[in-house]
């Protein structure tokens, strides 16, 4: 199974596969300081927001053992955990992640204790979120049609998570099981995940993949070639509005007017219980370069403007269900709402 992220005890320090170079070279980055992590978060060498709150889990105890046999040890894990918190700000599972490690330190007296408690925690991030994705697995794989053809959007799959995948992990569960007969995935401009790294992933494991430009998968709708869309999220608030990568609203705008299911498939620790709108989410916005560089113009072309918004929001009208390790809420119905409400325990 590929692994976006690997701790090593001994050092102690982060690799990071660096996903801005995938499929061509696999290249491991070590973040040996919480800096050096909340830089890979940034630059996306590490991105998808269950990797980026595991990342972060292990950044705050590489930022304890910066700061141990210092006096003023927490004041100094706040500065560094607060410049962690700002590497990206839509994915809630990087706040999340702070937060939860925050709140079960907060009894420590020792910068040591406190690095014993954050390492245990941080490994049961990441692992907890492969149990999670494998859950979330059966339960979406189970809504499926027989022989779907699904369509799915950027990269969901082991690269964005602690395994198996959120989207992507229903797709692998319902390929075992025999449910699955294709996948279409968008290329998702301008970073390409879908290109580089879903299509990749899918190929890797035998499971018929078929790409496309962000832009034909409308039409590919209107052709009758896709049974369900299923995409992950960044962000889902209790009402059911879900950030997720740009162009997400587009294809739930698309999978309606062609009556497709429209699934979403996360973690609970993607669920921002204080948000009930989607209208409150911080959406980033990327440099202009990352627009320009698809079409080789490093410096683009003078006198026009860019906007790269990262992110965008998909109001709750518009989901079929969103599937997390807890269950299936289904905003329409307002069957499984509940779940939603919940604050997700590490
Ligand atoms: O900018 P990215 O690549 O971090 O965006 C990733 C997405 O939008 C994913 O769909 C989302 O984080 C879920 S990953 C399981």
């Amino acid at each position: 199974m590929l692994v976006p992220l690997q701790w090593e005890e001994d050092k102690p320090c982060l690799r990071v596969l660096d996903q801005r170079l995938l499929p061509g070279e696999n290249r491991w980055l070590v973040c040996e300081n919480s800096r050096q992590v909340a830089d890979a978060i940034h630059v996306m060498a590490v991105r998808g927001a269950p990797a980026i709150g595991i990342a972060a889990a292990w950044g705050v105890v590489l930022a304890l053992h910066e700061v141990a046999g210092r006096e003023d040890w927490s004041a100094a894990l706040q500065e560094r955990l607060s410049q962690l918190a700002g590497a990206r700000p839509t994915a809630v599972n990087l706040h999340w992640a702070i937060t939860a490690t925050q709140r079960q330190i907060a009894g420590c007296e020792t910068a040591a204790a406190a690095l014993a408690v954050a390492g245990r925690l941080a490994a049961h991030i990441q692992a907890a979120d492969l149990a999670a994705n494998q859950r979330i697995g059966e339960l979406g794989a189970a809504l499926l049609p027989e022989r779907a053809r699904v369509l799915t959007h950027c990269n969901t799959g082991a690269l964005a998570t602690g395994g198996h995948g959120t989207a992507l992990g229903v797709v692998r569960t319902a390929w075992s099981s025999g449910r699955l007969q294709s996948v279409m995935a968008t290329e998702t401009r301008p970073w390409l995940q879908g290109l580089r790294l879903t299509s990749w992933e899918l190929a890797e494991d035998g499971i018929p993949v078929t790409l496309i430009v962000d832009s034909a998968a409308a039409a590919m709708m209107q052709a009758g070639e896709v049974d369900a869309v299923i995409i992950g999220a960044d962000r889902i608030t209790r009402r059911g509005d879900v950030a997720n990568k740009i162009g997400s609203y587009a294809l739930a705008l698309a999978a309606r007017a062609h009556k497709i299911p429209f699934y979403v498939a996360a973690p609970a620790s993607t669920v921002d219980v204080s948000l009930e709108s989607g209208e409150d989410i911080e959406i980033e916005d990327r440099e202009a370069g990352e627009i320009w560089r698809a079409a080789g113009l490093e410096h683009g072309i003078a006198g026009v403007r860019t906007r790269n918004p990262a992110f965008d929001v998909t109001p709750a009208s518009l989901v079929t269900a969103i599937i997390t390790e807890n269950g299936v809420s289904w905003p329409a119905s307002g069957e499984g709402m509940e779940l939603l409400a919940e604050p997700a325990r590490p």
